[in-house]
């Protein structure tokens, strides 16, 4: 190599995160596809699904709910029983086997449980009684006890993701689930340790990263955050200050990486606004290791990695047909399109048959 030689890194420079070198910086985004077993039992088919996407650098899970009062929506899968590790084991063998590796991320809708999910039919909970708009019931407001019932929750799905052979976990503090229900003030208005100032508002986010990370150490946990994201009604008064503030205090944990939600999920409902604040500042204070998501492609990636933006970008729409990803980047080759008629539910259709590219040709 010349002394002149500019390194410039790109979507597939090999980049560390905790204990692991990842081949390249592409990752697969978390997507829910509606497609274990009645039982939540994740199926053959989950698995050839994430073993034919194992050349991403890295493989995030779908939503996996901690406890069946975690589930949000029908035929996702769970991490609370032991018929649910050992079918996840299979799926962590295979994309180990292909030079992969994979998180799992651990997640509890709260009030956003479609009616006949929750067990007994039970009302949802939430920090506080506010419905989301639409066809849900009005959450129950958690009691003390109950909030501590769902932190051993966390601890054990966090101990069984482990013995399902994954890599490390995110925990899932975006999207308006559980822990961004905590977060945001349009969904917590409680009046103990756990609301009111932003300072208790975030308890609950880091009472669960305790749990999570006494299992798993620091550096091989992540957490997402989408911060200006009104998906699932919801909204903040001050999210500047408060994501601020989370980011600041995840500085110290030195986790595996923090995983940000750069905008609004494009089926968002419009029924909130979208702040002005761009959460791709939080960039600038975050010293760790950041994943950035949201509408990027390979151009804009391998940008946002060149400019210090990003250290890794994950793909969500553009994995579910696109199997091979990280090839098709590579070799410049077209894209699949993406089927959303077949993302939710369904059989192997839109789900493991998009097809892989023919590189014998390149
Ligand atoms: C969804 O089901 O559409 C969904 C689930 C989890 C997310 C975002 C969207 O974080």
């Amino acid at each position: 190599m010349n002394s002149q030689t500019v390194l410039e890194q790109d979507l597939f420079s090999p980049v560390q995160i905790g204990p692991y070198q990842l081949n390249n910086r592409i990752v697969m985004a978390p997507l829910t596809r509606c497609r274990s077993d009645d039982d939540n039992v994740p199926t053959e088919m989950n698995r050839i699904y994430y073993q034919q996407r194992a050349t991403a650098g890295l493989i995030i899970t779908e939503g996996t709910q901690i406890s069946p009062q975690g589930a949000g929506y029908p035929n996702t899968p769970g991490i609370y029983n032991d018929q649910q590790v050992e079918a996840w084991k299979r799926i962590t063998d295979s994309v180990h086997a292909q030079g992969g590796h994979i998180f799992l991320q651990l997640w509890h809708v709260g009030r956003v449980s479609y009616q006949g999910i929750q067990p007994n039919d039970q009302a949802p909970v939430a920090p506080s009684s506010i419905k989301i708009a639409g066809d849900y019931k009005q959450p129950h407001a958690l009691k003390l006890s109950e909030i501590d019932d769902i932190l051993y929750d966390y601890r054990n799905a966090a101990k069984n993701a482990l013995a399902a052979g994954f890599d490390g976990v995110e925990i899932h503090a975006a999207n308006g689930y559980l822990i961004d229900q905590f977060l945001r003030d349009g969904s917590n208005n409680r009046t103990d340790q756990y609301g009111g100032d932003y300072k208790n508002r975030i308890r609950f986010l880091f009472e669960v990263l305790h749990a999570v990370t006494h299992i798993w150490g620091n550096d091989r946990v992540g957490v997402r955050l989408s911060p200006t994201n009104p998906f699932n009604s919801m909204s903040d008064s001050n999210p500047e200050e408060l994501f601020k503030y989370v980011v600041k205090q995840l500085n110290s944990f030195n986790l595996a990486y923090l995983h940000m939600v750069e905008g609004a999920l494009s089926f968002s409902d419009t029924t909130t606004e979208i702040p002005a604040f761009d959460s791709r500042s939080l960039r600038d204070i975050y010293q760790g290791t950041y994943m950035a998501n949201l509408g990027y492609t390979k151009q804009s990636a391998n940008q946002a990695i060149q400019n210090g933006k990003a250290d890794l970008v994950s793909f969500g729409d553009l994995f579910i047909s696109n199997p091979d990803l990280p090839e098709r980047f590579l070799h410049n080759v077209p894209l699949n399109k993406t089927n959303m008629d077949t993302r939710y539910g369904g059989t192997e259709k839109g789900y493991i048959d998009y097809p892989q590219f023919d590189f014998s040709y390149v």
